[in-house]
């Protein structure tokens, strides 16, 4: 038997292995099959007290941190470096004279070759104070973000389905590839200024990443041969990346770092929700379609599940959590309450209707059951339990549209998101 399970494996090899254990995961996408659930409630704290003052709430905050540290995310380490940016490169003639364009490299670790993560953030040209900003990390390098072609390539891994990537390396023929997602001119052009960094200068996108990433060296000195349950993994990685950027765009006096949007999509979306929850410097968080693991709640069986997001991306979170592939009933935690961690913050939601994978219901319902907590707060979240028709933006402190179409991040979304920012940022 064992013999014969290791020849199986010697011919279908790690991918294959994976393929075959994502086939066996059943997946429904049919709401009437999405069976009954009980969700915990954000207000009540774990010894079953209820949370009945915004005093209360603090403390509850406290508490649900520990348990997305716990049990989804894992505990970023603390004693990190924090080393200042320098600059690569500065134009003020960027994009026919529109902008200001920096290009920053931060370290993030403290050896002799860091870790490095190149920050490139756009300024609008004609601003006459400090600007409120959008930062976003993005999936495969700087380069494809912007049509600007002086740009250096990005140095970071990519996957094999990456347009233009050879050996998972950057080429000449990926510029660009990636810019309708992220409408840099229209985004100046409303007043605000634009950040991004590529999300595997922090970490490489695949298990075993962490050894070129900040999770293997950020410890200096220490040699990780694996990690405990409660340790952090690729998403707490990437959004502790995204508070290192959050600091070097406050070192620069055109940036208002009260006003920094942050906004991410699919596991950026993930992402940036955990990273807003954490760090209470972010003034506003976006996700666009994040699904499992990101607004989407785990407890509704709809589109992915623990079960096959642990399965196909291993690395993603805590190792606590695979606890929970067969049991989200049991987790202390679901998604309305990292939404609810936001609060009083503005926090915005989207889905396409064509992407069921991410469950748009579950990722609605989520800040709907997470208004309770904005209400607590003096604010108002989601209008109904029932979900908007396409394509209208719904909703006060907390923000949702399901536009149509697949899953992307589209100019469509980001003319609801200039417009929810303009709302909450007082721009
Ligand atoms: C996969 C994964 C999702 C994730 C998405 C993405 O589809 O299952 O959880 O959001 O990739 O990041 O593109």
């Amino acid at each position: 038997m064992i013999h014969r399970s290791l020849m199986l494996a010697a011919a279908l090899g790690l991918t294959g292995i994976i393929a075959m254990a994502q086939e066996k995961v059943p997946i429904n996408q049919v709401e009437e099959k999405v069976p009954p659930y009980t969700l915990p409630d954000p207000l009540q704290f774990s010894d079953g007290s209820s949370v009945s003052s915004p005093n209360d709430w603090v403390r509850r905050r406290r508490e649900l941190l520990r348990l997305f540290e716990a049990h989804v995310y894992g505990t970023i380490p603390t004693g990190l470096t924090r080393r200042s940016p320098s600059p690569v490169s500065i134009r003020s003639d960027s994009l026919n004279g529109l902008a200001i364009r920096k290009i920053l490299q931060v370290p993030l670790t403290d050896e002799p070759s860091p870790v490095l993560m190149e920050l490139m953030v756009y300024l609008p040209k004609n601003a006459t104070s400090a600007v409120p900003i959008f930062l976003g990390l993005n999936f495969s390098g700087n380069h494809t973000v912007t049509p600007e072609t002086d740009v250096p390539l990005s140095r970071g891994w990519l996957p094999k389905s990456a347009t233009g990537a050879t050996n998972h390396i950057a080429t000449e023929a990926s510029r660009g590839t990636d810019s309708a997602a992220w409408p840099i001119e229209q985004i100046l052009a409303r007043g605000y200024g634009f950040a991004t960094a590529h999300y595997a200068d922090i970490e490489p996108d695949f298990d075993g990443g962490w050894r070129k990433g900040v999770r293997g060296r950020a410890l200096s000195g220490h040699t990780r041969s694996g990690f405990a349950p409660e340790d952090w993994g690729a998403i707490s990685a990437w959004s502790w990346g995204l508070s290192r950027a959050f600091d070097a765009l406050a070192e620069d006096p055109l940036i208002d770092s009260k006003r920094v949007a942050l906004l991410g999509h699919s596991r950026l979306g993930k992402t940036a929700l955990w990273a807003g929850a954490r760090d209470p410097r972010f003034a506003l968080v976006i996700v666009n379609e994040s699904g499992e693991g990101g607004a989407a709640l785990a407890r509704r069986e709809f589109g992915e599940t623990i079960l096959r997001i642990t399965t196909s991306f291993p690395h993603w979170f805590c190792g606590r959590f695979k606890n929970y592939s067969r049991a989200a009933e049991t987790l202390p935690t679901d998604q309305h309450e990292l939404i609810a961690l936001i609060a009083p913050r503005p926090v915005y939601i989207a889905s396409a209707q064509e992407d069921l994978w991410a469950d748009p219901k579950g990722e609605y319902l989520a800040g709907w059951h997470a208004t309770p907590v904005y209400q607590l707060l003096g604010l108002q979240g989601l209008p109904s339990a029932s979900m908007p028709t396409l394509n209208s933006s719904v909703g006060d402190a907390v923000g949702y549209h399901i536009r149509s179409g697949k899953h992307a991040l589209t100019a469509i979304d980001w003319g609801h998101y200039l417009n929810f920012a303009d709302r909450h940022l007082n721009h």
